[in-house]
C-alpha cells in the first residue's frame, strides 16, 4: 500500500489520445457572442483539454516535489498528516484524477468564453452534448460510470462483494465504494458549477455574508479542557464506537494536489482561494492572528458523477462502501483486501505484525517506510526514537499500522478497536476450521468476515443507536426490521458525512485515559492529552499494547455536550499539533467542509425533516432553548437560514433518553434506516443466517469480544454505559458475558436423503443451497464434476464426487525451474534443485517472474526448495505465495 501523498503516474498518456480526438463536424460552430449559442467548436475544446492536462499534471508533480522535500527535511506538517489520514486507494485516485481533469477543462472553457464574450456563460450553452461526451471519454470519466456485471452463482449470493457492488441487483453501484454521495437536498453552491459557499467572503446569502468558520469555532465551540462536564450514563467506548462505525461508512477523499491548479502556488503558504485550496481565514480577534493568517484547507475531490453533464454540479465521493460490512477491517477494494490477508494461512486468517506483538496476541501489520528516518506514527522527540528497537528501523517500516481503513492510526482508541476485530477474525477462522475442516481458506475467511460484519450491525443497532437517539426516537424512526427493500438506496448522504455523523466530535474527552490491570493508574502508560494520542501508534508497541487503552475507554465517561461546552480545546486548538507545524481546528474543518460540499443551511434541513424552520432569533432561541446561544448565532450569521447545519444541529438540546436533538435524530435515523432496509445482506434478513445462527448472534457483546481478544479479565456488562468503579466490572467468565457458540456454523455431515456427504482427499468442499461444491488444494487438479447435489427422489447423489490429482509441474509447466536447475515433482508442489551458488545468484527473494506467471495461470501452490543448505538459509521464501496446507509442503532436506 502506498502512503500519504504519493501521486501515481502522470497523465502523459492522454496526449496520445488527444492526437486521435475526433474533429466532430457538427461542433464546428464558430464562436459567436451575439446569438445565445457559445459553442466553442472542437478545436477550442481540444485546446482547453490540452492545457488542462498540462496544468493538472504540473500540479500533481509540484505536490510530489513538495512532499518529497518535506519528507527529506523530515518535517512532516499537520496538513500532511491530514492528507495521510485520508490516504486513498488506486481505484479512487484514478477516478479523482479523471474528474479533476474534466473540471479543470470545463473551467478553462468557461474562461475562454468569458474572455471572448465578456459574459459568464450559463452551463447549458457552454458545451454541446457531443463535446461533453468526448470530454468524458478523454478525461477517463466515462469508464468510471460503467455498470458492473453481477454474478449470480450460489457463493456470490452468499457473501458480500468487497467493493459493495452488486448488493442491489437493480442498481449494482448503490452503496458501493467510489460513488458520489447521495443528496437529500440539492446543493447550494455559490455558483451553478460548485464553488463553495463562502468562497467570496462578501457573497450574500439571504442578505447576509457567511461568518469565517474559525470565528464560529472560537465563539461557539471553543471549550477549555478543564471546563467540561462528564456524561452521567455513557462511557467513552460509546464515543469511539461512533468513530469506528463512521470509518465503516464514509471516507471523503481530498484532491491529490496540494498546490493550486492555475498557478502552482502551495496551498499551505497561500491565503488566496484557488482550487483546490480553500484556506480558512484567521479572524483578527483570534489568538492565532499574527502567528498564522490562514489555516490550510483542501477541497474534497470532485467525482465523475454520472448523469446529464451539462447540468452537472460538483459532487464529492465516498471512497469506501456505505454498508455496515466491516470494510474498516477488510478494505473496500479487491487489491487492498488481498493485501490485508495472510495469503499463506490455511485458515483464511488476516495478516498480522511480524515484528511486534502484544505479549502473546498479535498486532496489525506495519506500513512500509517510504523514506528513511521518517515515521509519522513514531515518537516525535528524536531522543526517544532510540527507545525503538533497532530491528524495526532496519526492517524499513514505520510504526503506522495497516488496516482496512487508512485512518486507523488517527488515535489510540481507534487502533485498539481495529486490533480487537483483527484478532476476533483470526479467532473465528480457527474455530470455524475446527468445526469444518473441509472448508477452504477462502470459505473460512468469508464466513468469519460475514460474522464480523453482522457483529458491527448488531452492536450498532442494538446497543449504540438506542443510546444516541433515545428509545422513543428509536421506536418512532427505526421500527423493527421488516425485510429487505430493494427500492431503498443505502448510499451515504452528503449531509450525513459532512454534518450529521460528525455530531460526536463534541463528545470527545480532552484526555485519553490509560489504565493498568485492575483498572488502576500505571506510570508506564499514564493518561495522555488527546493531541499526544493522535498518530501515536508507537505507543501501542512501546507502552503496554492495547489493553491500557481499552480499559480507559471502558472506565471513563463520555464528555457531555452542553451549549456552553462544545468542542474541547484539544480539538479546536491542537489537532495534529504534536506532529509539528500549525495545529488545525476540527470544528473549523467541519464547517468549512460543509461549505465546500455546498450543504444547505440549518433552516432548510429543519424544513426537510418537517420540523419548524426558524426565521428569527426568537424562533431559534425557542428551538435551542437558550437565548444567549441564539443571540450568538444572530450576531455571527444574521439569519438562522445561514447557520452551517453541523453547528446548528449540535446546538439543539438532546431529546429525552438520547444525546442528539430533533434535527440530528431525523438525519441519523433516516440514514441508518436506509443502511438497514437497503442492505441485501442485512444480518436479520431471511436466508442470510440460519435461525440457530441468528439466535447466537443476538447474544453478541463487545465485552465478550474484548475478553476473547485482549488480556483484560474484568469487563462491564454493557461497555457503552458508564461504569463508575472497577469493582462494578464482571469477570469474563460471568454468565452475563455470554460466549458466541459457533456450533450452528457446523455444516451437516449427512444429507437427510442421500446419507453421508462425500468429502475428498487433497481438496475442499462447501455446502451451498443443498449443492456441494468441490475445490482442490493448491498443486492439485480437479478430475470429475466440481459440484454434486442430492436427488431426494432416488436418494442418490447426482454423480460421484471429483478427485484431486497431483499436478506434475515439471511436465505441465514451460520451464518451471530456472536454467541449470533440475525439476522434481512432489505431492502438491515441485522442487528445483541445483548448486547453491548458482541458484542464489540468479534469484533474489522477489525475482520470480517465471514462477509468478505460473502462479497466476494455474493457481498452484509453489514451493521452492532445494538440496544443500539453501532451505535453512531462507526457509520461508515461499511465504506469502500460497501454501494452503503446510503438511503437504515438501520437507526441507539438509
Ligand atoms: C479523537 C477523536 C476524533 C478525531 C481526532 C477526529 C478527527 C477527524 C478529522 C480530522 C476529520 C476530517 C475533517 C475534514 O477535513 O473534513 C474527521 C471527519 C469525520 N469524523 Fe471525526 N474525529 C474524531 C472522532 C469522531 C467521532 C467520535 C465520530 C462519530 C461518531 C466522528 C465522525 C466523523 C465523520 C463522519 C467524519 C467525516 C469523514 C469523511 O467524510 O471522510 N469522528 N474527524
Ligand atoms: C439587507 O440588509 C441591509 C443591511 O444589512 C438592509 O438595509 C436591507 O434592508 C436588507 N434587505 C432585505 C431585503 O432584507
Ligand atoms: C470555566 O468556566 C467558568 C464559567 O463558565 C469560567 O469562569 C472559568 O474561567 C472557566 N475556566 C477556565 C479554565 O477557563
Ligand atoms: C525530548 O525529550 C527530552 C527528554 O525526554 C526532553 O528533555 C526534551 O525537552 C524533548 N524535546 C522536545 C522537543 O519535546
Ligand atoms: C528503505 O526503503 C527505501 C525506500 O523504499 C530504500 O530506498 C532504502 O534503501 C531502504 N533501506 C533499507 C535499510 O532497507
Ligand atoms: C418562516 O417563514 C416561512 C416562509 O415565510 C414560513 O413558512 C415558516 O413557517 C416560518 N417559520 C416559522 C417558525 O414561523
Ligand atoms: C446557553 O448558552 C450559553 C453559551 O452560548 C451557555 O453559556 C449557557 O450555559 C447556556 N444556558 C443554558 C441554560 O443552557
Amino acid at each position: 500500500m502506498e502512503m500519504a501523498l504519493v501521486i501515481s503516474a502522470s497523465l502523459v498518456g492522454l496526449t496520445l489520445v488527444l492526437l486521435s480526438f475526433p474533429e466532430h463536424g457538427s461542433l464546428n460552430r464558430v464562436l459567436d457572442g451575439t446569438s445565445g449559442t457559445v459553442y466553442l467548436g472542437s478545436a477550442l475544446v481540444n485546446e482547453a483539454l490540452h492545457r488542462a492536462t498540462e496544468l493538472t499534471d504540473a500540479a500533481y508533480a509540484h505536490t510530489r516535489e513538495r512532499v518529497k522535500k518535506s519528507w527529506s527535511e523530515s518535517s512532516l506538517r499537520s496538513i500532511d498528516l491530514l492528507a495521510q489520514f485520508k490516504q486513498i486507494e488506486t481505484s479512487t485516485r484514478t477516478q479523482i484524477q479523471a474528474a479533476e481533469l474534466l473540471d479543470n477543462t470545463v473551467e478553462l472553457i468557461r474562461e475562454m468564453v468569458y474572455t471572448n464574450t465578456m459574459k459568464q456563460p450559463n452551463p447549458y450553452e457552454l458545451l454541446g452534448e457531443q463535446d461533453m461526451e468526448n470530454l468524458l471519454q478523454v478525461s477517463g470519466c466515462a469508464t468510471d460510470v460503467h455498470t458492473p456485471t453481477c454474478q449470480t452463482d450460489c457463493l456470490s449470493e452468499r457473501y458480500r462483494s468487497i467493493t459493495g457492488e452488486c448488493n442491489n441487483r437493480q442498481h449494482p453501484k448503490w452503496g458501493a465504494a467510489n460513488i458520489p454521495y447521495s443528496r437529500w437536498l440539492p446543493p447550494e453552491y455559490e455558483d451553478v458549477w460548485g464553488m463553495p459557499r463562502g468562497w467570496d467572503p462578501k457573497h450574500k446569502y439571504n442578505n447576509f455574508s457567511l461568518p469565517p468558520v474559525r470565528l464560529v469555532s472560537q465563539e461557539v465551540l471553543f471549550t477549555h479542557n478543564s471546563n467540561i462536564s462528564e456524561d452521567s450514563t455513557l462511557s467513552h467506548m460509546l464515543v469511539d464506537w461512533g468513530q469506528w462505525i463512521d470509518h465503516d461508512l464514509v471516507l471523503t477523499p481530498q484532491s491529490p494536489s496540494t498546490v493550486t491548479f492555475k498557478t502552482g502556488a502551495d496551498c499551505t503558504h497561500t491565503c488566496s482561494r484557488n482550487t483546490p485550496c480553500f484556506p480558512i481565514q484567521i479572524p483578527l480577534s483570534d489568538p492565532r492572528n499574527g502567528v498564522q493568517s490562514c489555516m490550510p484547507f483542501f477541497r474534497s475531490a470532485p467525482s465523475c458523477s454520472p448523469g446529464d453533464l451539462p447540468h452537472r454540479h460538483r459532487e464529492q465521493l465516498n471512497a469506501i462502501t456505505s454498508y455496515i460490512d466491516a470494510n474498516m477491517v477488510y478494505g473496500s477494494s479487491a487489491e487492498q483486501a488481498l493485501a490485508l490477508r495472510n495469503q499463506s494461512s490455511p485458515f483464511g486468517a488476516m495478516a498480522v505484525n511480524l515484528q511486534h506483538s502484544d505479549q502473546d496476541l498479535p498486532l496489525m501489520p506495519f506500513l512500509p517506510r517510504l523514506r528513511a528516518h521518517l515515521d509519522p506514527c513514531g515518537p516525535r522527540n528524536s531522543t526517544t526514537t532510540g527507545a525503538l528497537d533497532r530491528s524495526q528501523l532496519q526492517e524499513n517500516i514505520t510504526s503506522c499500522f495497516q488496516a482496512g481503513d487508512s485512518r486507523v492510526n488517527e488515535h489510540l482508541g481507534l487502533i485498539a478497536l481495529h486490533t480487537v476485530f483483527l484478532r476476533e477474525h483470526n479467532r473465528l477462522v480457527r474455530e470455524l476450521h475446527h468445526l469444518n475442516p473441509h472448508w477452504s481458506p477462502d470459505t473460512l475467511y468469508q464466513e468469519a468476515r460475514k460474522i464480523i460484519g453482522a457483529m458491527q450491525q448488531i452492536l450498532t443497532w442494538e446497543h449504540y443507536l438506542p443510546r444516541v437517539l433515545g428509545e422513543r426516537v428509536m421506536s418512532r424512526l427505526m421500527p423493527p426490521y421488516h425485510g429487505y427493500h430493494p427500492g431503498v438506496d443505502p448510499s451515504i448522504a452528503n449531509t450525513f458525512a459532512t454534518a450529521a455523523f460528525r455530531f460526536a466530535h463534541v463528545t470527545v474527552q480532552p484526555v485519553v485515559t490509560r489504565l493498568g490491570p485492575g483498572y488502576t493508574y500505571n506510570s508506564e502508560y499514564p493518561p495522555l492529552p488527546l493531541h499526544q494520542s493522535l498518530f501515536a501508534s508507537w505507543r501501542v508497541t512501546q507502552e503496554g499494547g492495547i489493553d491500557p487503552v481499552l480499559r480507559g475507554l471502558l472506565l471513563s465517561p463520555a464528555k457531555l455536550q452542553t451549549p456552553g461546552q462544545m468542542m474541547v480545546e484539544e480539538l479546536t486548538e491542537r489537532l495534529f499539533q504534536a506532529q509539528g507545524g500549525m495545529p488545525l481546528d476540527l470544528g473549523a474543518l467541519n464547517l468549512q467542509r460543509g461549505r465546500d460540499h455546498g450543504i444547505p443551511g440549518y433552516s432548510s434541513w429543519r424544513r426537510f425533516c418537517e420540523l419548524s424552520a426558524p426565521n428569527t432569533t426568537s424562533e431559534l432561541a425557542e428551538i435551542l432553548g437558550n437565548f444567549t446561544l441564539a443571540h450568538k448565532f444572530q450576531l455571527l450569521y444574521g439569519t438562522p437560514h445561514n447557520i452551517d447545519v453541523w453547528v446548528g444541529a449540535i446546538s439543539e438540546p438532546a431529546l429525552p433518553g438520547g444525546r442528539v436533538g430533533p434535527l440530528l435524530s431525523c438525519l441519523l435515523a433516516r440514514q441508518f434506516r436506509a443502511l438497514r432496509d437497503g442492505d441485501r445482506f442485512w444480518w436479520e434478513r431471511k436466508g442470510v443466517f440460519s435461525k440457530s445462527q441468528k439466535e447466537q448472534l443476538r447474544t453478541v457483546s463487545l465485552s465478550r469480544i474484548i475478553c476473547d481478544n485482549s488480556h483484560i479479565t474484568r469487563v462491564p456488562v454493557d461497555p457503552f454505559s458508564r461504569t463508575e468503579r472497577p469493582e462494578d466490572m464482571l469477570a469474563c467468565s460471568h454468565p452475563l458475558i455470554p460466549h458466541l457458540d459457533l456450533s450452528p456454523w457446523k455444516e451437516p455431515d449427512t444429507d437427510p436423503s442421500c446419507g453421508p456427504i462425500p468429502r475428498i482427499q487433497s481438496g475442499y468442499s462447501i455446502l451451498c443451497n443443498s449443492v456441494i461444491f468441490y475445490q482442490c488444494h493448491s498443486g492439485f487438479k480437479l478430475v470429475g464434476s466440481s459440484s454434486i447435489s442430492c436427488d431426494p427422489k432416488s436418494q442418490q447423489w447426482s454423480s460421484s464426487p471429483p478427485a484431486c490429482h497431483d499436478i506434475n509441474e515439471c511436465e505441465e509447466l514451460i520451464s518451471p525451474c530456472p536454467q541449470n536447475l533440475e525439476c522434481f515433482n512432489t505431492a502438491s508442489s515441485f522442487i528445483c534443485s541445483g548448486q547453491f551458488s548458482s541458484f542464489y545468484k540468479m534469484f533474489n527473494a522477489h525475482d520470480y517472474s517465471n514462477l509468478e506467471h505460473f502462479i497466476l495461470r494455474s493457481r498452484v501452490l509453489w514451493t521452492l526448495c532445494c538440496l544443500h543448505r539453501l532451505c535453512s538459509d531462507s526457509g520461508d521464501w515461499g511465504r506469502g505465495h500460497g501454501g494452503d496446507d503446510s503438511d503437504l509442503l515438501p520437507k526441507v532436506k539438509h
